[in-house]
């Protein structure tokens, strides 16, 4: 992949991930829904970003009529991680998604461990499962925060850049791998919150809706704090969601269920190599 490629490859993967969750769809959840012009951007950013740093983790595929698919991965520490997978509705399953998930399996061969969020598509899982990723379940809150349910935080403060160092101590303590150039991105891109105290740390960047884009901490105590910042910042009477959960964090269910979230399945943590990472709630991006 290529930064030219990066408009076509935000649209393929807007339209593969629409027709999925048409096609998943339940109901007592929101309307599946395009990606507005302002997440479309946001996603583009993102992407570069992996281009310029990881091109050798990002892949598409393509033939004479143009684009049929994307593999973006990135290299951090030791770990490998999977931004976003997607093959174009219409020409899935005829083996164009198996060769792209091992040019960008390639980007990590050495890695020692592996990291993804999985949709809840048969064909990606079962791509996943013969990568040899195990695949642990995950959950979502979603809902109206209900106001009176929320705490007092006090040991909560802003971030900045300069919590870079701190953040990816953080990082390698939770989940081996320090997010690194990342947080540059991040830092400029999302709110940020942080605990820095003798007795944990930790720091959550906030969705410009509320709820967490990516909360790590090195305690429980301290992930409910920042998480309980995140969903204050939600705005009244508007639904929020906290995705990409696993058993493993479930202080956070706990903080759903206080503040009257509802609870759904959705999707897998897949790994290898690995333990889901706890206290942490991984951004389906960056992870
Ligand atoms: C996931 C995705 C990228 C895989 O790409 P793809 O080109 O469809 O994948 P492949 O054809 O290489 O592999 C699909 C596998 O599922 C099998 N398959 C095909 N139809 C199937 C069906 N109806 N049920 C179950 N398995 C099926 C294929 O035989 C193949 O397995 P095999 O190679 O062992 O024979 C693509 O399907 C997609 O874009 N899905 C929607 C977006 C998404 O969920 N992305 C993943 C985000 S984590």
């Amino acid at each position: 992949m290529t930064r030219e490629d990066v408009v076509d490859v935000e649209r393929l993967t807007d339209e593969a991930f629409y027709d999925l969750s048409v096609r998943t769809h339940r109901t007592g959840w929101p309307e599946p829904a395009r990606r507005t012009p302002a997440r479309s951007a946001h996603w583009r950013q993102r992407m570069e970003h992996l281009v310029r740093h990881d091109s050798g983790g990002c892949w598409v595929a393509e033939n004479r009529h143009g684009l049929l698919g994307v593999a973006a991965s990135m290299r951090r520490d030791l770990s490998w991680l999977l931004a976003t997978y997607a093959v174009r509705p219409g020409v899935q399953g005829r083996g164009v998604g198996r060769q792209l998930l091992d040019a960008a399996l390639s980007h990590g061969s050495g890695a020692l461990r592996g990291m993804l969020a999985a949709s809840e598509d048969p064909l990606a899982v079962r791509r996943y499962r013969l990568a040899g990723f195990s695949l642990h379940p995950m959950m979502l809150l979603w809902g109206t925060v209900a106001r009176d349910a929320l705490p007092v935080v006090e040991r909560v403060r802003e971030g900045s850049a300069g919590d870079v160092d701190l953040m990816n101590s953080v990082d390698r303590q939770v989940r081996d791998a320090a997010h690194g150039v990342d947080h540059d991105l991040l830092t400029a891109t999302y709110r940020l919150v942080v605990v820095d105290r003798s007795t944990g740390s930790g720091y959550a960047y906030v969705e410009p809706a509320g709820g967490p884009y990516l909360l790590a901490a090195t305690n429980r105590r301290t992930a409910t704090a920042l998480l309980w910042e995140t969903l204050a910042a939600s705005t009244p009477g508007e639904p929020v969601a906290v995705p990409h959960l696993t058993q493993a964090n479930e202080w956070a269910v706990d903080v759903g269920m206080a503040c009257r979230l509802q609870l759904w399945t959705r999707g897998y943590l897949a790994l290898r190599g690995m333990r889901p990472p706890s206290p942490y709630i991984p951004s389906g991006h960056f992870l």
